[in-house]
C-alpha cells in the first residue's frame, strides 16, 4: 500500500469513528480533506500526529465514550509532545463548550457541518496555544468543497442528505446535524460515476432521511428529483451493480419510491425502515408522524411491488409513558412483519430533548428487561430467516478476504455475510452461489455455476 511508505515530512493521521454510517462517511471525506496537507492513514492513535475523534450524540453511552477516549489520548499528546487532538462529529456539534472546558488539550472542535474548513482550523491549531471551535451551519453546503472521493473496494458509501426535520421527541439528531439538505443529483452522479470508475460496484445513498430527497433537478434546478428519480438515473450507470440506501423514515416511503423496488434490479430486496414502535399512542408520543397500520401498509405495498423484500427496524423500548401494553404492541407488530435483522436500544434521555422532560420515565430495570424480551424475538428471526436461507441460490458481491485462505466474503441481495471459496482476483465480482451453511453472523456457500461476473441480483 502506497499509503505506508513514509515520505519525508509526511504526517499520520488516526481517526476513530463512532455512531451511523452517515459519520463513516464523513470521516472518509475528512481524511481526503487533510491529504493535501501531507497526512496519510495511522494504524494506531499511538502512531499518529493527529487524532480525530468523529463522535455520536444519539444515546448516553455513546457520548460519554468520547470523554473516556479522550481520557486515553491526553498521555499520547504528552509524551509525544505534539499531537493534533479533534473531536468532530455530534458530540462536538452538542457539547462543543463542554468539550473545551473538560478536555483543554483538545485544539479542534468542529461540528459535521464544517470539516470542509478542516484544513484552515489544522494550521491555526498548529501555531502554539490556539483553541479552534467550529460548530457553525455554514450557508455553504460543505459538499461544495470536498474533494471528489476515490472508491476504496467494491462497496461505496454516498452521502446524499442530511439533516433532519421531523424532530422526534427522542432525538438528538436535528440538533446536531442541522436542518434538511439534499444534495443537487447532478453532483451525486457525478460523485457515483466517479466511485464507479474507481471500483465500486455498490452505492448505498445515505441520509437521515434519505427517502425525504429532493436534489435539484440536473436540467432544470428550480425542480427537484425525489429519490426514485435519482435512484433510476444511478441505474442507468454502466458498472454499477446493486444500490441500496439508508436510513428511511416511514412517512417519506412514497409509492415512485416503492415501484422502483420491483422494477429497477439494481435495487437491491432488503430495506432498513424504523418504526421505533408499534404503540399508536407511543408513535404519537414521540412525534413519528405514522401508525401502526401506516407502518404495515407500507410493508404491504413493498411486498407486493417484490415478493422477496427483506425488512429492518430500529426500536426504542421504555420511552416515557411505555406501558406493558403498548409494549406488547410492538412485539406483535414485529411478530407480524417478520424483520430480518434490526437495531434495537433502551430509550435514552437527551439533553434539549421533549421526552427527556416527560413523566413518567421508564425505570432501566424495566426497560432493560423488555429489550432483551424484544432482542430475543429479533434473534430468532433473524435466524430463522438465515436458515430459510440454505438451499437458495443468489448472488453476492464478492467484497474482502475471509477468515480462512482461499476464502472470501460477499454481500447477499439481503446484506448477509456470505463465506465462499473463491479466487482473490474474484474480489469486487459477482459469484451465483448457493447457501449450505448458517453460522452466527454470516452464511457459508458453495459455487453454483461458474463465475460470470457482470450482471447483479
Ligand atoms: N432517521 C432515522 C434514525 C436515526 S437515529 C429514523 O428516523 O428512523 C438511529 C436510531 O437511534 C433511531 O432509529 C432510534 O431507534 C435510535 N435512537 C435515537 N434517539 C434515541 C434515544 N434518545 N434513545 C434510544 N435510542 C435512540
Ligand atoms: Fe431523529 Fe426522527 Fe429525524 Fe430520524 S426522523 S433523525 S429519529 S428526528
Ligand atoms: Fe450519532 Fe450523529 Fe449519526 S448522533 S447516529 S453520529 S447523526
Amino acid at each position: 500500500m502506497a499509503d505506508a511508505v513514509e515520505l519525508p515530512g509526511r504526517k499520520k493521521l488516526f481517526i476513530k469513528t463512532y455512531g451511523c454510517q452517515m459519520n463513516v462517511y464523513d470521516s472518509a471525506r475528512m481524511a481526503d480533506v487533510l491529504a493535501p496537507l501531507g497526512y496519510g492513514p495511522a494504524e494506531t492513535a499511538e502512531d499518529a500526529d493527529m487524532v480525530i475523534l468523529n463522535t455520536c450524540h444519539i444515546r448516553e453511552k455513546a457520548a460519554e465514550k468520547v470523554f473516556s477516549d479522550l481520557g486515553r489520548i491526553r498521555p499520547l499528546k504528552q509524551t509525544k509532545g505534539t499531537m493534533i487532538i479533534a473531536v468532530a462529529g455530534c458530540v462536538a456539534q452538542a457539547e462543543g463548550a463542554e468539550i473545551m472546558a473538560r478536555a483543554p488539550f483538545v485544539d479542534i472542535v468542529l461540528g459535521p457541518q464544517t470539516y470542509h474548513r478542516l484544513p484552515e482550523m489544522v494550521a491555526r491549531a498548529a501555531r502554539a496555544g490556539e483553541h479552534v471551535l467550529d460548530t457553525e451551519f455554514p450557508a455553504e453546503p460543505k459538499f461544495d468543497f470536498l474533494p471528489a472521493p476515490k472508491a476504496d473496494g467494491p462497496t461505496a458509501f454516498l452521502s446524499i442528505q442530511e439533516g433532519c426535520d421531523k424532530f422526534c421527541t427522542f432525538c438528538v439528531v436535528p440538533y446536531t446535524r442541522g436542518a434538511e439538505y439534499s444534495r443537487p443529483a447532478a453532483d451525486i452522479l457525478r460523485e457515483a460515476r466517479g466511485l464507479v470508475a474507481g471500483g465500486a460496484r455498490e452505492i448505498t445513498l445515505l441520509g437521515q432521511n434519505v427517502n425525504a430527497y429532493h436534489g435539484a433537478d440536473p436540467r432544470e434546478s428550480t425542480r427537484s428529483w425525489n429519490l426514485a428519480r435519482l435512484i433510476r438515473a444511478l441505474a442507468e450507470i454502466d458498472g454499477l451493480w446493486r444500490i441500496r440506501y439508508t436510513t428511511s423514515h416511514p412517512r417519506d416511503m412514497d409509492d415512485d419510491l416503492i415501484a422502483a423496488h420491483g422494477d429497477v434490479p439494481q435495487l437491491m430486496p432488503f430495506l432498513h425502515l424504523p418504526v421505533q414502535s408499534g404503540s399508536d399512542k407511543i408513535l404519537a408520543a414521540m412525534n413519528r408522524g405514522h401508525t401502526r397500520d401506516d407502518y404495515r401498509r407500507i410493508v404491504d405495498k413493498l411486498r407486493h411491488a417484490r415478493t422477496d423484500m427483506a425488512l429492518s427496524s430500529d426500536f426504542i423500548t421504555g420511552y416515557p409513558g411505555e406501558t406493558d401494553q403498548d409494549f406488547g404492541d410492538t412485539l406483535e407488530l414485529v411478530n407480524e412483519i417478520g424483520f430480518v435483522q434490526s437495531f434495537s436500544f433502551n430509550y435514552s434521555p437527551r439533553p434539549g430533548t421533549p421526552a427527556a422532560m416527560m413523566k413518567p420515565q421508564v425505570s432501566d430495570a424495566v426497560k432493560t428487561e423488555r429489550l432483551h424480551l424484544l432482542q430475543q424475538i429479533l434473534d430468532a428471526q433473524l435466524r430463522t430467516f438465515n436458515t430459510s436461507c440454505v438451499g437458495k441460490t443468489f448472488d453476492i458481491l464478492l467484497t474482502n478476504a475471509g477468515r480462512y485462505p482461499g476464502q472470501l466474503v460477499g454481500r447477499s441481495p439481503y446484506l448477509q455475510a456470505v463465506h465462499v471459496m473463491a479466487d482473490p482476483q474474484l474480489l469486487g465480482t459477482i459469484a451465483t452461489v448457493t447457501v449450505v451453511s448458517v453460522e452466527a453472523y454470516s452464511l457459508g456457500a458453495v459455487w453454483a455455476r461458474e463465475n460470470t461476473s457482470a450482471a447483479s441480483a
